[in-house]
Protein backbone atom coordinates (compact mmCIF):
# COMPACT_ATOMS: atom_id res chain seq x y z
CA UNK A 1 0.00 0.00 0.00
CA UNK A 2 1.50 3.22 -0.97
CA UNK A 3 1.81 6.20 1.69
CA UNK A 4 -0.47 7.83 0.34
CA UNK A 5 -3.93 5.82 0.45
CA UNK A 6 -2.48 4.83 3.99
CA UNK A 7 -2.87 8.79 5.11
CA UNK A 8 -6.17 8.61 3.68
CA UNK A 9 -7.45 5.54 4.83
CA UNK A 10 -6.18 6.70 8.68
CA UNK A 11 -7.55 10.02 8.22
CA UNK A 12 -11.04 8.38 7.04
CA UNK A 13 -11.22 6.05 10.10
CA UNK A 14 -10.32 8.42 12.45
CA UNK A 15 -12.70 10.91 11.29
CA UNK A 16 -15.37 7.98 10.79
CA UNK A 17 -15.06 5.74 13.79
CA UNK A 18 -12.57 7.70 16.21
CA UNK A 19 -9.43 4.65 15.26
CA UNK A 20 -6.27 5.99 15.63
CA UNK A 21 -3.71 4.37 13.85
CA UNK A 22 -0.08 4.79 14.46
CA UNK A 23 2.05 5.16 11.37
CA UNK A 24 2.61 1.60 11.28
CA UNK A 25 -0.07 -0.29 11.14
CA UNK A 26 -0.07 -0.99 7.13
CA UNK A 27 -0.45 -4.79 7.93
CA UNK A 28 -3.30 -4.48 9.93
CA UNK A 29 -5.02 -1.94 7.04
CA UNK A 30 -4.14 -4.88 4.82
CA UNK A 31 -4.49 -7.80 6.16
CA UNK A 32 -8.60 -6.23 6.36
CA UNK A 33 -9.31 -4.47 4.08
CA UNK A 34 -7.20 -6.49 1.24
CA UNK A 35 -9.99 -9.46 1.59
CA UNK A 36 -13.14 -6.47 1.17
CA UNK A 37 -11.33 -5.12 -1.62
CA UNK A 38 -11.33 -8.45 -3.47
CA UNK A 39 -15.07 -9.35 -2.51
CA UNK A 40 -16.23 -5.83 -3.72
CA UNK A 41 -14.55 -6.94 -7.74
CA UNK A 42 -11.01 -4.63 -6.95
CA UNK A 43 -7.45 -6.24 -7.25
CA UNK A 44 -6.26 -3.89 -3.96
CA UNK A 45 -6.51 -1.27 -1.87
CA UNK A 46 -5.21 1.29 -4.13
CA UNK A 47 -8.37 1.10 -5.92
CA UNK A 48 -10.62 0.26 -3.01
CA UNK A 49 -8.69 4.06 -1.75
CA UNK A 50 -9.96 5.46 -5.45
CA UNK A 51 -13.49 4.02 -5.16
CA UNK A 52 -14.04 5.76 -1.87
CA UNK A 53 -12.69 9.12 -3.22
CA UNK A 54 -15.02 9.25 -5.54
CA UNK A 55 -18.20 8.90 -2.72
CA UNK A 56 -18.50 5.33 -2.50
CA UNK A 57 -20.53 5.65 0.72
CA UNK A 58 -21.53 2.20 1.58
CA UNK A 59 -18.33 0.81 0.55
CA UNK A 60 -16.68 3.42 3.12
CA UNK A 61 -19.07 2.22 5.99
CA UNK A 62 -17.79 -1.64 5.06
CA UNK A 63 -14.48 -0.44 5.23
CA UNK A 64 -14.74 1.44 8.59
CA UNK A 65 -16.87 -1.65 10.00
CA UNK A 66 -13.88 -3.87 8.28
CA UNK A 67 -11.11 -1.71 10.17
CA UNK A 68 -13.52 -2.03 14.34
CA UNK A 69 -12.06 -4.87 16.45
CA UNK A 70 -15.26 -6.74 18.03
CA UNK A 71 -13.35 -9.22 20.41
CA UNK A 72 -15.90 -9.96 23.12
CA UNK A 73 -16.82 -12.55 25.29
CA UNK A 74 -19.64 -13.58 27.53
CA UNK A 75 -18.70 -12.05 31.47
CA UNK A 76 -15.74 -10.78 29.96
CA UNK A 77 -12.62 -9.86 32.74
CA UNK A 78 -15.67 -11.14 35.46
CA UNK A 79 -14.48 -8.26 37.92
CA UNK A 80 -16.95 -5.55 35.88
CA UNK A 81 -20.44 -8.09 36.92
CA UNK A 82 -19.14 -8.41 40.19
CA UNK A 83 -19.02 -4.78 40.73
CA UNK A 84 -22.05 -4.67 38.90
CA UNK A 85 -24.04 -7.63 40.93
CA UNK A 86 -22.20 -6.52 44.27
CA UNK A 87 -21.69 -2.58 44.06
CA UNK A 88 -24.18 -0.65 41.26
CA UNK A 89 -27.15 -2.90 41.90
CA UNK A 90 -27.27 -2.92 45.65
CA UNK A 91 -26.68 0.84 46.09
CA UNK A 92 -29.44 1.33 43.39
CA UNK A 93 -31.88 -0.93 44.23
CA UNK A 94 -31.88 1.50 47.34
CA UNK A 95 -31.40 4.31 45.79
CA UNK A 96 -34.24 3.82 43.10
CA UNK A 97 -37.13 1.57 45.65
CA UNK A 98 -39.34 4.61 44.56
CA UNK A 99 -38.82 4.88 41.51
CA UNK A 100 -38.61 1.30 40.07
CA UNK A 101 -36.27 1.04 36.96
CA UNK A 102 -33.36 1.11 35.98
CA UNK A 103 -31.49 1.64 32.49
CA UNK A 104 -28.31 0.04 31.43
CA UNK A 105 -26.21 0.83 28.61
CA UNK A 106 -23.72 -1.38 26.93
CA UNK A 107 -21.97 1.54 24.87
CA UNK A 108 -19.84 -0.70 22.66
CA UNK A 109 -21.52 -4.04 22.41
CA UNK A 110 -20.15 -5.81 19.47
CA UNK A 111 -21.91 -9.22 18.74
CA UNK A 112 -23.93 -9.05 22.02
CA UNK A 113 -22.15 -11.11 24.93
CA UNK A 114 -21.49 -7.89 27.06
CA UNK A 115 -25.43 -6.76 27.23
CA UNK A 116 -26.61 -10.59 27.45
CA UNK A 117 -24.26 -10.78 30.41
CA UNK A 118 -25.65 -7.89 31.86
CA UNK A 119 -29.05 -9.04 31.24
CA UNK A 120 -28.68 -12.43 32.98
CA UNK A 121 -26.95 -10.92 36.38
CA UNK A 122 -30.17 -9.03 36.37
CA UNK A 123 -32.50 -11.88 35.80
CA UNK A 124 -30.30 -13.53 38.48
CA UNK A 125 -32.13 -11.01 40.64
CA UNK A 126 -35.30 -11.33 39.72
CA UNK A 127 -36.80 -11.70 43.12
CA UNK A 128 -35.57 -8.51 44.14
CA UNK A 129 -36.19 -6.80 40.93
CA UNK A 130 -39.71 -8.24 40.33
CA UNK A 131 -42.00 -5.70 39.19
CA UNK A 132 -38.96 -3.12 38.20
CA UNK A 133 -39.04 -1.92 35.04
CA UNK A 134 -35.06 -2.44 33.20
CA UNK A 135 -34.10 -1.50 30.29
CA UNK A 136 -31.06 -2.45 28.77
CA UNK A 137 -29.54 -0.87 25.64
CA UNK A 138 -26.81 -2.04 23.62
CA UNK A 139 -25.18 0.05 21.21
CA UNK A 140 -22.82 -0.13 18.53
CA UNK A 141 -21.25 1.59 15.46
CA UNK A 142 -21.25 -1.52 13.50
CA UNK A 143 -24.50 -2.42 11.48
CA UNK A 144 -23.08 -6.16 11.59
CA UNK A 145 -22.10 -6.81 15.09
CA UNK A 146 -25.82 -5.38 15.98
CA UNK A 147 -27.30 -8.01 13.43
CA UNK A 148 -25.69 -11.23 15.30
CA UNK A 149 -26.12 -9.36 18.91
CA UNK A 150 -29.74 -9.55 17.74
CA UNK A 151 -29.56 -12.96 16.55
CA UNK A 152 -28.67 -14.21 19.78
CA UNK A 153 -27.00 -17.51 18.11
CA UNK A 154 -23.76 -18.06 19.45
CA UNK A 155 -21.12 -21.04 18.45
CA UNK A 156 -20.02 -23.70 20.39
CA UNK A 157 -16.51 -21.98 20.68
CA UNK A 158 -18.15 -18.87 21.96
CA UNK A 159 -20.44 -20.28 24.62
CA UNK A 160 -17.16 -21.90 26.43
CA UNK A 161 -16.00 -18.14 26.59
CA UNK A 162 -16.91 -16.92 29.73
CA UNK A 163 -20.15 -18.31 30.48
CA UNK A 164 -20.51 -20.42 33.60
CA UNK A 165 -22.28 -24.28 32.43
CA UNK A 166 -25.07 -23.00 34.54
CA UNK A 167 -26.19 -20.28 33.07
CA UNK A 168 -25.83 -21.57 29.55
CA UNK A 169 -28.06 -24.70 30.76
CA UNK A 170 -30.66 -22.34 31.99
CA UNK A 171 -30.84 -19.85 29.22
CA UNK A 172 -29.35 -20.98 25.88
CA UNK A 173 -30.92 -23.40 23.34
CA UNK A 174 -28.98 -25.76 21.43
CA UNK A 175 -29.62 -25.24 17.53
CA UNK A 176 -26.96 -27.82 15.77
CA UNK A 177 -24.35 -26.43 16.64
CA UNK A 178 -25.17 -23.56 17.61
CA UNK A 179 -26.65 -22.43 21.10
CA UNK A 180 -29.55 -19.13 21.14
CA UNK A 181 -30.35 -17.07 24.46
CA UNK A 182 -33.58 -17.08 25.40
CA UNK A 183 -36.25 -15.13 24.23
CA UNK A 184 -36.86 -13.57 27.49
CA UNK A 185 -33.05 -12.64 27.71
CA UNK A 186 -33.19 -10.99 24.09
CA UNK A 187 -36.72 -9.30 24.86
CA UNK A 188 -34.29 -7.43 28.02
CA UNK A 189 -32.07 -5.55 25.19
CA UNK A 190 -32.48 -3.18 22.92
CA UNK A 191 -30.14 -3.16 19.83
CA UNK A 192 -29.30 0.19 18.41
CA UNK A 193 -26.52 1.49 16.23
CA UNK A 194 -24.56 4.25 17.35
CA UNK A 195 -21.54 6.41 16.92
CA UNK A 196 -19.79 7.39 20.04
CA UNK A 197 -18.25 10.50 18.04
CA UNK A 198 -21.64 11.78 17.63
CA UNK A 199 -24.07 13.10 19.71
CA UNK A 200 -26.13 10.32 22.00
CA UNK A 201 -27.95 12.95 24.10
CA UNK A 202 -31.25 11.21 22.48
CA UNK A 203 -30.52 7.78 24.46
CA UNK A 204 -31.38 9.98 27.98
CA UNK A 205 -30.16 9.42 31.36
CA UNK A 206 -28.13 5.43 32.39
CA UNK A 207 -27.75 4.71 35.80
CA UNK A 208 -25.14 2.33 34.81
CA UNK A 209 -22.49 2.52 31.41
CA UNK A 210 -20.70 -0.08 30.26
CA UNK A 211 -18.15 1.28 28.03
CA UNK A 212 -15.20 -1.06 27.51
CA UNK A 213 -12.61 -2.10 25.39
CA UNK A 214 -13.25 -0.01 22.69
CA UNK A 215 -11.57 3.83 24.09
CA UNK A 216 -8.35 2.16 23.84
CA UNK A 217 -8.29 2.69 20.32
CA UNK A 218 -8.85 6.08 19.99
CA UNK A 219 -7.02 9.51 21.01
CA UNK A 220 -6.77 11.14 24.07
CA UNK A 221 -9.28 14.31 22.57
CA UNK A 222 -11.58 12.11 21.49
CA UNK A 223 -11.39 10.53 25.13
CA UNK A 224 -11.93 13.60 26.43
CA UNK A 225 -14.56 13.95 24.49
CA UNK A 226 -16.07 11.04 24.86
CA UNK A 227 -15.94 11.09 28.65
CA UNK A 228 -17.54 14.04 28.92
CA UNK A 229 -20.57 13.25 27.32
CA UNK A 230 -21.00 10.03 28.99
CA UNK A 231 -20.97 11.77 32.38
CA UNK A 232 -23.77 13.87 31.01
CA UNK A 233 -25.63 10.80 29.59
CA UNK A 234 -25.55 9.54 33.78
CA UNK A 235 -27.90 10.11 36.32
CA UNK A 236 -26.17 11.67 39.07
CA UNK A 237 -25.50 8.61 41.25
CA UNK A 238 -24.70 6.39 38.43
CA UNK A 239 -21.98 4.42 37.54
CA UNK A 240 -19.58 3.85 34.51
CA UNK A 241 -17.38 0.45 33.67
CA UNK A 242 -14.07 0.81 31.63
CA UNK A 243 -11.99 -2.07 30.33
CA UNK A 244 -8.61 -3.10 32.20
CA UNK A 245 -6.77 -0.67 30.21
CA UNK A 246 -8.70 1.83 30.56
CA UNK A 247 -9.00 4.79 32.56
CA UNK A 248 -10.38 8.41 32.82
CA UNK A 249 -7.30 8.99 34.98
CA UNK A 250 -4.97 11.73 33.37
CA UNK A 251 -7.75 12.23 30.51
CA UNK A 252 -11.09 13.76 31.72
CA UNK A 253 -12.16 14.70 35.34
CA UNK A 254 -15.80 14.23 34.55
CA UNK A 255 -15.21 10.93 36.26
CA UNK A 256 -13.39 9.86 39.47
CA UNK A 257 -12.34 6.30 40.24
CA UNK A 258 -14.63 4.95 43.02
CA UNK A 259 -12.64 4.30 46.12
CA UNK A 260 -12.61 0.59 46.44
CA UNK A 261 -13.69 -0.73 43.00
CA UNK A 262 -11.16 -1.15 40.37
CA UNK A 263 -12.94 -0.44 37.10
CA UNK A 264 -15.74 1.23 38.51
CA UNK A 265 -16.05 5.08 38.18
CA UNK A 266 -18.31 7.78 39.99
CA UNK A 267 -19.77 11.25 38.28
CA UNK A 268 -17.21 13.66 39.97
CA UNK A 269 -19.76 16.07 41.69
CA UNK A 270 -17.22 18.62 42.60
CA UNK A 271 -16.21 19.46 39.33
CA UNK A 272 -19.68 19.67 38.53
CA UNK A 273 -20.19 22.30 40.95
CA UNK A 274 -17.41 24.04 40.16
CA UNK A 275 -18.88 24.14 36.44
CA UNK A 276 -21.85 24.70 37.56
CA UNK A 277 -21.22 28.15 38.63
CA UNK A 278 -19.91 28.90 34.76
CA UNK A 279 -16.70 30.96 33.37
CA UNK A 280 -14.05 31.53 35.70
CA UNK A 281 -13.78 29.84 38.44
CA UNK A 282 -12.04 32.44 41.39
CA UNK A 283 -9.45 30.78 43.50
CA UNK A 284 -11.09 30.75 46.57
CA UNK A 285 -14.13 28.78 45.30
CA UNK A 286 -12.34 26.12 43.62
CA UNK A 287 -10.44 25.41 46.77
CA UNK A 288 -13.95 25.38 48.46
CA UNK A 289 -15.38 22.62 45.83
CA UNK A 290 -12.07 20.86 46.23
CA UNK A 291 -12.45 20.01 49.43
C1 LIG B 1 -13.44 -4.81 21.30
S1 LIG B 1 -15.17 -4.57 21.10
C2 LIG B 1 -15.68 -4.42 22.80
C3 LIG B 1 -16.95 -5.17 23.08
C4 LIG B 1 -17.36 -5.20 24.54
N1 LIG B 1 -17.62 -3.88 25.05
C5 LIG B 1 -16.33 -5.89 25.39
O1 LIG B 1 -15.66 -5.23 26.17
O2 LIG B 1 -16.18 -7.11 25.27
C6 LIG B 1 -15.18 -2.87 20.54
C7 LIG B 1 -16.48 -2.50 19.83
O3 LIG B 1 -16.50 -1.09 19.68
C8 LIG B 1 -17.15 -0.78 18.46
N2 LIG B 1 -16.76 0.58 18.05
C9 LIG B 1 -15.61 1.01 17.50
N3 LIG B 1 -15.64 2.32 17.25
C10 LIG B 1 -16.86 2.75 17.68
C11 LIG B 1 -17.50 4.02 17.69
N4 LIG B 1 -16.90 5.12 17.22
N5 LIG B 1 -18.75 4.09 18.20
C12 LIG B 1 -19.37 2.99 18.68
N6 LIG B 1 -18.82 1.77 18.69
C13 LIG B 1 -17.57 1.65 18.19
C14 LIG B 1 -16.68 -1.86 17.52
O4 LIG B 1 -17.57 -2.03 16.42
C15 LIG B 1 -16.62 -3.07 18.43
O5 LIG B 1 -17.77 -3.87 18.33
Amino acid sequence: MNLMDYDFLRKLLKERSGLDLSADKQYLVESRLIPLARKAGMPGIAELVQKMKSGAETLTSEVVEAMTTNETFFFRDKIPFDHLRETALPTLLKARANRRSLRIWSAACSTGQEPYSIAMCLKEKAQELAGWRIEIVATDLSQDVLEKAKSGIYSQFEVQRGLPVQLLVKYFTQIGEHWQISPEIRGMVQHRQLNLLQDFSHLGKFDVIFCRNVLIYFDQDTKTGIFGRLARALEPDGMLLLGAAETVVGISDAFRPHPDRRGLYLLNQEKKVVQGLGGAVPQRLRVVAAR
